[in-house]
């Protein structure tokens, strides 16, 4: 698929890897709607080719409302990149007793059914456009994680989320062959993004160590340009690539 003049949506595209690639479709051409649950970040109201929709990708409601939004406006929709997510931490069972049911249910509520939610809602869009020959009438791109892999201490809430993520893309790419729409996934490793930010400084030096080669954490923009890849190589559908310099997670 050629990205010019396609329409985009990219969840969680206020921050991190949602923003570099929506950064990326925007400078390739594509007419790019962000859904975002937080307000429109600094970095998004900058970019003034891109329009911001404040979507919580759990809500039915909401991100119906966006996707007419979006037809309103651009009469199709191409595109779907869902990099809305959230990652706590928690034992299942640690020093303050067994893991909170609330946490595993909203890590999984926003990780997997949040995704799930938006692409299955894009889909119906996608559907309606028209192939010529044996064109892409749109793809769909999942984000999961190499923690859906190995899954570290207190990553079962979000391995669990990112595993089922990670499941999706073949059926849903089966499911979606005649209508010549393809899915697939990234699973990233370590990224330098806001969702790290918050870690404490010799946790985050030992994660910089940990990429074989090259030995740095990932950035949005080594993202962004799978997701160029991935929408421009049509032969590639139902792939989950790992995006992780080798890095393999130990237990901790
Ligand atoms: N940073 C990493 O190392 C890394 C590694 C593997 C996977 N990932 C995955 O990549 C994705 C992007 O992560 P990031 O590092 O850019 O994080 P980030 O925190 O910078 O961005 C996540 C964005 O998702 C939005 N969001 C959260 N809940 C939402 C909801 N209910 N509805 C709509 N938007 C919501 C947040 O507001 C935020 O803007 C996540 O799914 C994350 O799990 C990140």
């Amino acid at each position: 698929m050629n990205i010019q003049n396609k329409v985009a949506i990219v969840t969680g595209g206020c921050s991190g890897l949602g923003l570099a690639t929506a950064i990326m479709l925007s400078e390739q051409g594509a007419h790019v709607h962000v859904f975002d649950i937080q307000e429109k970040s600094e970095a998004l109201e900058r970019l003034h080719t891109v329009t911001y929709h404040q979507v919580d990708v759990t809500n039915e409601e909401h991100v119906r409302k966006a996707i007419d939004a979006i037809i309103i406006a651009d009469k199709a929709l191409h595109i779907c990149i869902n990099c809305a997510g959230i990652a706590p931490a928690a034992k299942v069972y640690g020093k303050s007793g067994v893991m909170s049911l609330d946490l595993f249910k909203k890590t999984i509520e926003i990780n997997l059914i949040g995704t799930f939610n938006v692409l299955r809602l894009a889909i119906e869009k996608m559907v309606l456009n028209e192939a010529i020959d044996s064109q892409d009438k749109g793809i769909i791109i999942n984000t999961a994680s190499i923690a859906a892999f190995e899954g570290q201490i207190g990553q079962a809430a979000y391995a669990a989320s990112k595993g089922g993520v990670a499941s999706l893309a073949l059926p849903l790419a089966r499911d979606l062959a005649r209508e010549n729409i393809r899915v697939n996934t990234i699973a990233p490793g370590l990224f330098e993004t806001p969702m790290m930010a918050g870690m404490p400084e010799k946790a985050l030096k030992s994660l910089q160590n940990m990429p074989e080669y090259p030995k740095r954490l990932g950035l949005p923009e080594d993202y962004a340009f799978t997701v160029k890849y991935l929408i421009e190589s049509t032969y590639v559908n139902a792939e989950c690539i790992r995006l992780d310099a080798a890095t393999r997670l130990p237990a901790k």
